[in-house]
Order: C-alpha cells, then structure tokens, then sequence
C-alpha cells in the first residue's frame, strides 16, 4: 500500500476545505434561491436546517472521514463498510463516487464559462447588449444554441479545455502541492475580491436620478425583505435544505474524502466550525451583498431574470457592467472571482474518484489522476453539445435535489444507529478542543435523519413523480434528458464494478 498523503498544513487544510465550499453556489445561487423564495424569511429555514442539519452533518463528515482516512479509505465505499460491516455498504458508497463524478462533469463546464466572461469583460464583448433578451442571445451564441454574436462554440470549447486543464494540472501536483497550493493562495484573494466588490456594489447610489427607486439599498430590501406567506409552502422548506447540502458540499462525497487526509489527532469540531463559518460569511454577507444589490441599482428589480443562478451571473450581471464606469475591470474581477470560487470547489470534486483509484485499487496518485481526467473527459462532451436540449439541468437537478440529500440520509443513519451515536460522539471528540453540545447526540440521532426523510418524502409528493415522468418538457428534449438518466445509472454500474474488483483483490489479498 502507498503511504497516505496528508495536509502539509493545519491552515491549508482548513482553506482548502473552505475552497471545497464556497463556490458558485455561495455567489450566485443563494442570492437567486433566498429572493425568489420570500426573501428574509427564506432565512429562517435556512438558519434551522443549518442547525439541525448542516453544522452536525459537517462534523459527521469529518468524522467518518478521518475515521476512514485511518484504515486507508477516502471514499464511502469504504468508509460506509467500516461503519456497517456489511457487503451492502460498500455499495450504498458507491454514490459517493457517483455523485461528485457526475458533478464534476457540469460543474467544470459551467465554471469555464467564468473564465471565458473574465476575458470578455477586459475585451468588453458584450458590451452593446443593452437587455436581457439581446444579453441572452450574447450568452447562447456562446454556448452554441444559437448563431448570433458567435458563430461557433468553438470559444466555449477552448475556455473548457484550459479549465479543465487547469484543474488536473492542479490535481497532478498533489493533495498538499496542488490542491493545498491552491487554496492557500486563492482563498484570500478570493475573499479580498469578494469585499471589494461588494463594497463597489453597495456604494452606486442611485445611478440614474430619474428612478430614485433604483439603488443597492433597494436591492438590498429585495433580497431581504421577508415575505413570511413563503413559509407556508414545502418548496421554499425544500429550497433551504437543498441549500444548505449545496453550499456546505454536504453529501458529496468530498469532504469526507479531504478529512481522510487528516492526522488521528488533528481537531475537526473547531475545524468544522471554522469552515461553516467562513463559507456562511461568503454566503449571507457577500454572496447577498454584490450581484442583485448592483443590478437593481441600475435596472430595477425587473432586471433579475427569473431564470436562475446562472441568468443571474452571466445576463443580469453583464448588462450591469456595460453602465458601470471601469465596468471592464469590474467584470473582470467579478467573473475572475467565481472562477476562483468555481476552481477550489472543482478539485475537491474531482478529488474523490482520484482518492478510490489510489485507496482501493492501488494506483499511484499521478496515473490515477490522468485516468479520471479521461474519464471526466468524455461525458463532458455530451454535457457541451446537448446543453440546449437540457442535459445540464438533468443532471444538476438529480445530483443537487436528489442524490445529495440522499447521500446525507445513508451516512447519517449509518452513523447514529449503526455504528453507534455514542461511539460517533468519542471519535468525533478525539483530539478536539472543543466539546460538541450534547443536545446534538440527539439531534443526529433522531431530527437530522428524520428532517432528510420528512423533506423527501415531501418532495417526492409535491414533485418528484411530476419531474420523475418529465411533465413539461418538450418531446424533442425528452430522449437526451433519459440519455442523462442513462449517464448517471452507467456511471452507477461502472462504480459498482470497480467497488466489486477492489474488493475481490482485497479478499484475495487477505
Ligand atoms: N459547495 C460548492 C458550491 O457552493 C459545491 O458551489
């Protein structure tokens, strides 16, 4: 067995742990999630579901992590089976390689097109779209939908190539060399950018005196204002949960795998907390302050397109910088700053197929890399050129609604009644500096489980069977959202083979 990497560094392990977290979801879809879902009292599920389910959910993570990290498994197949003695376990895990490498395959994508605004800021391609329409059209040409500004997706294609390279550039280096490397550097920058811009946001006034109506304060009111009738409806219940697995990259499979690489002794209570408290300042504080303060300074609340984390990051945004005296530096440094946020979110994705290559098959680190760069490598393709059909949306939406809250409820049963709450509790505290209250034994035995299982059995009623029969979506799109479906239960098997193989190795081995 090749000796296990670790963090080089107790700060680099909790800043890339913090890059594992705070992501596109903290800048962009929270914002977007909290103002179509009441607003300020969006919050108060938010505020309960990160009690009850998002802080001991990051210490339950860690836990079994390090746990794992001490026999030599990263990932759920093995770490579940160290839990629960069980065949069955280890195949349970395998969604935990399923879903970060079904991510990974979007998420790189999509965080390309950062990169690519980044350039077309300082370039100011889109300036002269001077709405949502024509500022859409800019984006879909982009994207290869349709002929328009671009006349291929060439550009789009040549901005994923460098971020994906990027990445397993990154990747290739290490866990403390690469990733740590990283995270140390990008992390603060990106923080510093962060305030910057939203200091920026927050101090444009009123740009146009003819709307008085229009400035960031009112942007500001939008988001927060608390519209408490929200609260009467499951979706917006749903929406926080979902926000909180999101953002706190809970059910992923990732964290665990990062906290394998930590010492017996190393805290992870503080850790924990540290890391939720610096992703919940990149969330509430700056994510809330910068992207719709600014665009209902200049256009009004109509300028927020209803059409999501992404409307709001490459239509509304945009349209924004075009008016924004300096709007090309802005630009730049907006749409760079979600690159970084987008870059240290996507090694720890990539991270956990890298970690099952080397933990359970015994592959070196640098040939294990180079061979999920090339599985990642082609399913990509199917993401690139059938976006418009909405595979994208697919698989986003089985991945975020569906397999991350799941993933949570496995683990979180396994934890507390299988392996055993009080024995949880002792491996938890081991080196740790801070005592965990103990309401929260109950709290992961009985609410945390019983919450995931209420919420889903609430979604499935109020949507799951509607989405599961794809009411709504056009016939032409139907075949490529099944071929989405078709993606994620292949991904499934293969994983499952691969559990299978390593562990007749090991019996062989034994
Ligand atoms: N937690 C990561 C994000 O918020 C996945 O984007």
């Amino acid at each position: 067995m090749q000796p296990r990497a670790r963090w080089a560094t107790k700060i680099g392990m909790i800043l890339a742990t913090a890059g594992a977290a705070v992501g596109l979801g903290n800048l962009l879809r929270f914002p977007v999630q909290a103002s179509q879902y009441g607003g300020g009292a969006f919050m108060v599920p938010y505020f309960i579901f990160l009690l009850i389910m998002g802080i001991p959910m990051m210490w339950l993570e860690w836990t079994i992590g390090r746990l794992g990290g001490k026999y030599g498994h990263g990932t759920t197949p093995g770490i579940f089976n160290l839990l629960w003695h069980h065949p069955l376990a280890r195949y349970l895990g395998v969604l935990g390689l399923v879903i970060p490498f079904i991510l990974c395959i979007y998420y790189l994508y999509v965080c390309s097109w950062t990169l690519a605004f980044s350039f077309f800021s300082l370039g100011k391609l889109y300036y002269g779209f001077n709405d949502l329409k024509s500022m859409g059209m800019f984006l879909r040409s982009f994207q290869g939908i349709e002929k328009g500004y671009f006349n291929s997706i060439l550009p789009a294609y040549i901005f994923f190539l460098i971020t994906f390279f990027a990445n397993f550039f990154i990747m290739y280096h290490g866990l403390a060399k690469g990733i740590e490397r990283l995270c140390k550097l990008a992390m603060p920058a990106l923080f510093l950018l962060a305030i910057l811009l939203m200091i920026r946001a927050l101090t444009l006034g009123t740009p146009d005196p003819t709307y008085p109506e229009r400035n960031a304060i009112n942007g500001l009111g939008f988001l927060w204002n608390p519209n408490f009738s929200e609260l009467k409806h499951a979706s917006t219940w749903l929406a926080a949960a979902g926000q909180i697995f999101f953002t706190l990259s809970l059910g992923l499979g990732t964290l665990q795998c990062y906290a394998s690489y930590l010492r017996e002794k190393d805290d992870i209570v503080l850790s924990g907390l540290a890391v939720t408290s610096l992703n919940e300042t990149a969330e509430v504080i700056l994510g809330g302050s910068i992207a719709i303060p600014a665009a209902v300074a200049f256009f009004g609340i109509q300028a927020i397109s209803k059409g999501g984390a992404f409307d709001l990051a490459f239509l509304s945004t945009p349209l924004v910088l075009t008016h924004l005296p300096l709007g090309q530096i802005w630009g730049f440094l907006w749409f760079f700053l979600l690159f970084f946020a987008g870059l240290t979110s996507s090694v720890s994705i990539i991270q956990p197929f890298v970690s099952f290559l080397i933990d359970e098959l015994n592959i070196p680190w640098k040939r294990a890399v180079i061979i999920t760069a090339i599985a990642v490598f082609i399913p990509v393709h199917l993401v690139i050129f059938f976006l418009k059909y909405g595979f994208l949306d697919e698989l986003d939406f089985w991945i975020d609604t569906v397999s991350l809250p799941l993933l949570g409820t496995i683990e979180v049963i396994l934890f507390s009644w299988v392996y055993g709450i009080n024995k949880g509790f002792e491996e938890m505290h081991k080196g740790a500096w801070l005592r965990v209250p103990n309401i929260y034994r109950f709290v992961l035995k009985y609410i945390t489980p019983l919450c995931l299982i209420t919420l889903f059995f609430i979604w499935i009623w109020q949507d799951g069977v509607r989405i599961f029969f794809l009411e709504g979506v056009p016939a032409e799109n139907r075949p490529y959202r099944w071929l989405a479906r078709g993606l994620i239960l292949a991904t499934f098997l293969l994983c499952s083979w691969l559990v299978h193989l390593a562990w007749k190795e090991k019996k062989n081995e034994t």
